[in-house]
């Protein structure tokens, strides 16, 4: 063996690293606890935390009164919580919150009666502790089976549909089964929850296993994704060995093989994967490839683990989305989530602004280190970032967009993406006694022309947007009108000798006698205000702004609708 390429993802993934973390602290802490069901799929180190103290109960109705109680990775149904309870069990909840996310998706499905399709293995404890929570469900394994079903119970065809999938699934068999339910079904919601730590993990296997003449997987044969990882390794590669510790592993299969590569499944600690590397290193001169050169084990395990703090700008992997909340990979040790009262102020709605899979920056706002997650907010990352755009605003006079939110006596505020700006009432553009209150959750468009970040006071103007959008519609009207154009208008008022049309910020007056092939004596005989018309131009004076009438028209002058100044005459 010429090179050993070790996969970067190999070992403990967050959930798994969490839920060992929260076991030893209440063995260290109080010398005791209990996990429900085997804590993670590894037995060598469910064995360490045993004889440290850890017992293994596999019903919650064995748990003792006052016992602290774990409740794994993979999460439990509603009524263990209850049993558990029931016991005089204190809970310590080790569910890993992107499990926790598939809880959430179904608990909505079920109140909005939508029927939940779960794909993953049938008796598997996060599937079965994800149907707990389920209403009308039921659980298939892959697309062929997915297919079978639907063929056989054709009234599920236009039912409202949710389909989850185990975390821990391939992302081949979740598209299949994508592509059959969007195929058959009329209105399925599909989320996919397949755990970016579990993708990242298939993704890299596959490409280390293409790369190498043989690759060793270590995992419990237990474990759902270390079994999918050496399936995916075999799909790419002639020669796997899959293993659950050093001393399993056939050193002779390895020997005519130049690249081996090496990856572990989420519930593998470091020191099996170390054991694992001494023992293929001592026995086999082993040629480091440039990327272990550059980077130790330890540092590759530290990345995947590092921590976060408080303040932090961070970029992540939308991974779910549910109604009250955003779950965010962040590649870290703690898992993160956004409150969708911390998204956004826009009123948009989170699924219209990003999807699963996409990549966001927040900010962190709480780090919880016992459950091991990360509340963000992307609207205060978008606030401070405003606020450079808003000061930048002012010198370069740039149009802002934001939405009214609150009315006071002396005028609006408006967000401006997470920034309160204040529009004084006479900047609002209404006339002076208008009520303010109609501009209440209105999109406007403003100016900045004030900004004093100390005190955190920012002024704008919605009327010199207003003014200024104004003059260029007049102006282009001004280079565009001609006689004999038609124009489609709003009547905005009437007089004994015509009717005022606004023709989109210009108002031109059709006289009485225009108005109607019969003869009428008052302009609201035909009609009123707030109707819509069409009208042609038949006479103009571009050069004086001023009406050239015939002999049949009065003379006036037409006022444009803002102020004098942008007065210009036009008649039809
Ligand atoms: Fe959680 Fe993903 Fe691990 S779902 S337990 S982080 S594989």
């Amino acid at each position: 063996m010429k090179e050993l390429k070790v996969a970067q993802s190999a070992g403990f993934c967050f959930g798994v690293n969490r839920s060992v973390g929260m076991a030893e602290k209440l063995l260290e802490d109080k010398g005791m606890c209990a996990s429900l069901g085997q804590l993670i799929h590894n037995e060598d180190v469910v064995r360490e935390l045993t004889s440290k103290g850890l017992r293994v109960i596999e019903r919650a109705d064995e748990a003792r009164p006052g016992e602290d109680v774990l409740i794994r990775a993979h999460g439990a149904a509603p009524e263990v919580y209850e049993e558990l309870q029931k016991a005089g069990a204190v809970i310590h909840d080790a569910t890993c919150p992107k499990v926790k996310a598939i809880h959430k998706i179904v608990t909505a499905a079920k109140e909005k009666n939508r029927f939940t399709v779960v794909i993953g293995m049938r008796n598997h404890p996060e599937v079965e502790a994800i149907c707990g929570w389920c209403g009308e469900h039921k659980v298939l394994e892959n697309a062929a089976e997915l297919e079978q079903w639907l063929d056989e119970n054709p009234c599920y065809w236009e039912k409202p549909i949710t389909l989850v999938v185990q975390t821990t699934q391939t992302n081949s068999n979740f598209t299949e089964c994508c592509n059959v339910i969007k195929k058959r079904c009329t209105n399925p919601e599909i989320s996919d929850t397949i755990c970016l730590a579990t993708s990242t993990r298939q993704e890299e296997a596959a490409r280390l296993a293409s790369d190498c003449d043989a690759m060793v997987v270590i995992g419990g044969r237990h474990s759902a994704n270390s079994v999918h990882l050496a399936e995916i390794c075999r799909e790419h590669c002639p020669c796997v060995e899959f293993i659950e510790r050093a001393d399993a592993l056939d050193m002779d299969r390895l020997k005519t093989a130049d690249t081996v590569g090496l990856t572990a499944g989420a519930s593998t600690p470091a020191w099996i994967i170390k054991e694992v590397r001494n023992k293929m290193s001592d026995e086999i001169k082993v040629e480091e490839s440039a990327v272990e050169k550059e980077k130790s084990f330890d540092e590759m395990l530290e990345e995947t683990l590092k921590t976060i703090y408080n303040g932090d700008k961070v970029t992540g992997v939308v991974v779910a989305i549910t109604g009250t909340e955003i779950s965010v990979d962040l590649g870290a040790k703690y898992s993160g989530f956004i409150p969708t009262s911390e998204f956004t102020d826009d009123g948009i709605k989170v699924e219209d602004t990003v999807k699963v899979g996409d990549t966001i920056e927040a900010v962190v706002v709480r780090v919880n280190d016992v459950e091991g997650t990360a509340m963000l907010s992307k609207k205060r990352l978008d606030a401070a970032k405003m606020w450079n755009a808003v000061e930048e605003a002012v010198d370069n006079e740039t149009v802002l967009e934001g939405v009214v939110t609150e009315e006071n006596k002396g005028g609006v505020v408006v967000n401006v993406k997470g920034v309160r700006v204040f529009v004084p009432a006479s900047q609002t553009d209404l006339p002076r006694e208008a009520d303010l209150a109609q501009l209440l959750k209105k999109t406007v468009r403003l100016k900045i022309t004030e900004v004093n970040k100390a005190r955190k006071r920012v002024v704008g103007s919605i009327r010199r947007v207003a003014q200024a959008e104004r003059r260029e519609r007049i102006e282009n009207i001004w280079n565009e009108i001609e006689v004999g154009k038609k124009y489609h208008g709003t009547v905005k008022s009437l007089t004994s000798y015509g009717a005022f049309v606004d023709i989109g910020g210009v108002d031109g007056m059709v006289h009485v006698s225009e108005l109607s092939w019969n003869r009428i004596k008052n302009p609201s005989e035909v009609v009123k205000v707030g109707d819509e018309i069409d009208v042609y131009v038949i006479a103009l004076d571009p050069e004086k702004k001023k009406i050239s009438l015939n002999d049949d028209f009065v003379d006036t002058y037409i006022t444009a609708v803002t102020e004098q100044e942008d007065a210009m005459p036009i008649t039809f």
